[in-house]
């Protein structure tokens, strides 16, 4: 099994430490609207700063394409990353240059600084070798704690690490360790849940699990592309019906490897997605042909949470129905509320992450009843479809 460089161990004091953050938050009207990257991330920088480290903090934010750009600009997150570490935070207009130089320069040690976006510069995204350089010329070490962005070869995350020691900072690690235990060296029998509107989005991810975990329960609009494979009528539901040859191979696969795969046995079906329309429950071999099914019934909710109480390992990634919309939140919840008394009971390890499932467990008022629930979207997504991130490879110490 893979270990990493973190900062056990690692003196600090009195050094420049580049630290690579995820600080892409939602923001409306200049104000986050979730701070829990930031709250997130602080940890690691009153660690390297109490050890005496001079906290250079660098993120990107959005998608300025290489070119400045006031919008995406990262000045506004001063203050929040000030209140959650509680030290002042002098900002840099740039990232790299006289800028960036001049206000690294003039740190002592327990200062935190936080530089400009750096994807203003098309060297970042392209992992350009002499602005990987540059970045690294600001510091002696490099700390990445940006899990959430480790799929992205990017300069700040895979370039850099060329030009310093890497280490892992404290989120870092725990999202490391999180998914690990859940799906590289699981405590069996371990199950996923999977949901989410569309397979085509998530067939590496499908086809990894089936050969590594021992049931996979199914759900949102993706399912009705299996109950579709299957011969069951879905109405006039979301599936996508040219990818049933797929959705079959995936289910061989599975029955090889002996995945229990789980899909719905009962439906919320409505005419339409929109709040407050009227809702039938119906028989998942009942789906009225004018109707499309939108969550999953309670005795499907039932039967998975049934099939987890035998379980050690959980990883859940996507809702099981349109759950941003009431009612078609019901099963979601559900299941959610049912994992998370698993968890508290300590008869079940479940880490989340991935998308609208932060948002879908956060809404079911789960979020902190989860074993982990990692802040990551794509890396979340590209680690559970078994893929090397990038960013995670050069903090290998093996
Ligand atoms: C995220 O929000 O998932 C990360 O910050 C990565 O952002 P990106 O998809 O723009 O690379």
């Amino acid at each position: 099994m893979a270990t990493y460089r973190t900062l056990d161990g690692l003196d600090v004091a009195g050094k420049r430490v580049f630290l690579r953050v995820d600080l892409n938050v939602p923001m409306k009207d200049g104000r986050v609207t979730d701070a829990t990257r930031i709250d997130r991330a602080a940890p690691t920088v009153t660690e390297l700063a109490d050890k005496g480290a001079r906290v250079i903090v660098a993120s990107h934010y959005g998608r300025p394409k290489g070119k400045p750009n006031a919008e995406m600009s990262l000045s506004p997150l001063v203050g929040p990353l000030s209140r959650a570490t509680g030290r002042p935070v002098t900002f840099a207009a740039d990232c790299v240059g006289p800028a960036a130089q001049s206000v690294v320069g003039a740190m002592k040690d327990g200062d935190v600084a936080l530089l400009e976006n750096l994807r203003f510069h098309a060297g970042e995204e392209s992992n350009d070798a002499a602005f990987a350089g540059q970045l690294a010329a600001l510091a002696d070490i490099y700390v990445d704690d940006a899990f959430s962005a480790a799929h992205r070869a990017h300069a700040s995350i895979e370039g850099i690490a060329r030009h310093l020691p890497a280490h892992a900072g404290r989120l870092m690690q725990a999202e490391l360790e999180a998914l690990v235990r859940a799906l590289e060296d699981p405590k069996r029998p371990v199950a996923a849940v999977v949901g989410g509107s569309k397979v085509s989005t998530k067939l590496d991810l499908l086809g990894n699990l089936v050969g590594r975990v021992d049931v996979l329960a199914i759900g949102g609009g993706m399912a009705n592309t299996f109950l579709f494979a299957q011969g069951v009528e879905v109405g006039s539901s979301l599936a996508e019906r040219d990818l049933a040859d797929t959705a079959r191979e995936i289910s061989e696969k599975a029955e090889a490897k002996g995945c229990e795969i789980l899909l719905a046995i009962d439906g919320v079906v409505a005419d339409t997605l929109a709040p407050g329309v009227k809702t039938t429950l119906v028989d998942i071999n009942a789906v009225p042909a004018d109707k499309m099914i939108l969550d999953v019934g309670p005795k499907t909710v039932e039967a998975i949470a049934a099939r987890l109480s035998d379980c050690k390992t959980l990883v859940w990634n996507g809702p099981l129905g349109a759950f941003e919309t009431a009612p078609f939140d019901d099963g979601t919840n559900a299941l959610a509320k049912a994992v998370a008394d698993l968890t508290d009971r300590g008869e079940l390890l479940s880490v989340a992450g991935g998308g609208d499932t932060v948002a879908a467990l956060a809404h079911a008022g789960v979020l902190e009843r989860f074993s982990y629930v990692s802040t990551a979207g794509g890396a979340f997504l590209e680690w559970m479809e078994g893929k090397e991130l990038p960013g995670v490879a050069v903090l290998r110490a093996d």
